[in-house]
């Protein structure tokens, strides 16, 4: 069974993966109010990848005989003054998520809770791969400058994406 410390941190991840679902949500909505469908499509995607985030912590405490709860989370904001702020917003974010999941494992270890640490390192690896992404996307845009041509081409390589539920391996 998982200890409380543990249940109730992870908890909190899922509220935190919920969130960045609704952020990216918020941001697909602002890329479509500015006439760019593929990184729209892309942010689209980015929601379910976290909403499958938050149900694999959810599905885990509960796994693990815990208690799994539904808790209340900020609303994002809605605007945004560039392309760029947005795909340097995603880049903060999912640098301040993987601060999460390092404390995440903090707790694991402090807990001496082998299975947690193996549950964690999925998303130890998954964060090194959206940051990662995230940061290539930021420096596209910045290469672009002004041009409408290369801003065209990005947002219909953006629009190619579709979702593939994440595995356990
Ligand atoms: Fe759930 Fe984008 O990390």
């Amino acid at each position: 069974m998982i200890s409380k410390k543990m249940q109730d941190a992870l908890n909190e991840q899922v509220a935190a993966e919920f969130y960045s679902a609704h952020l990216y949500l918020a941001m697909s909505a602002y890329l479509e109010s500015v006439d760019l469908p593929g990184f729209a499509n892309w942010m689209r995607i980015q929601y379910q990848e976290e909403i499958s985030h938050g149900m694999k912590m959810f599905d885990y405490v509960i796994e693990r005989d815990g208690r799994a709860l539904v808790k209340a989370f900020d609303a994002p904001p809605d605007e945004w003054g560039s392309t760029v702020e947005v795909a340097e917003a995603v880049y903060k974010h999912e640098q301040k998520v993987t601060g999460l999941i390092n404390n995440l494992m903090d707790i694991a270890l402090s807990e001496k809770d082998h299975a947690a640490n193996i549950f964690l390192q999925w998303f130890v690896n998954e964060q090194v791969e959206e940051e990662s992404t995230a940061k290539g996307i930021v420096q596209q845009l910045k290469m672009l400058g002004d041009s409408k041509a290369g801003l065209f081409q990005i947002d219909r390589e953006l629009g190619q994406r579709v979702f593939t539920p994440p595995t356990s391996e």
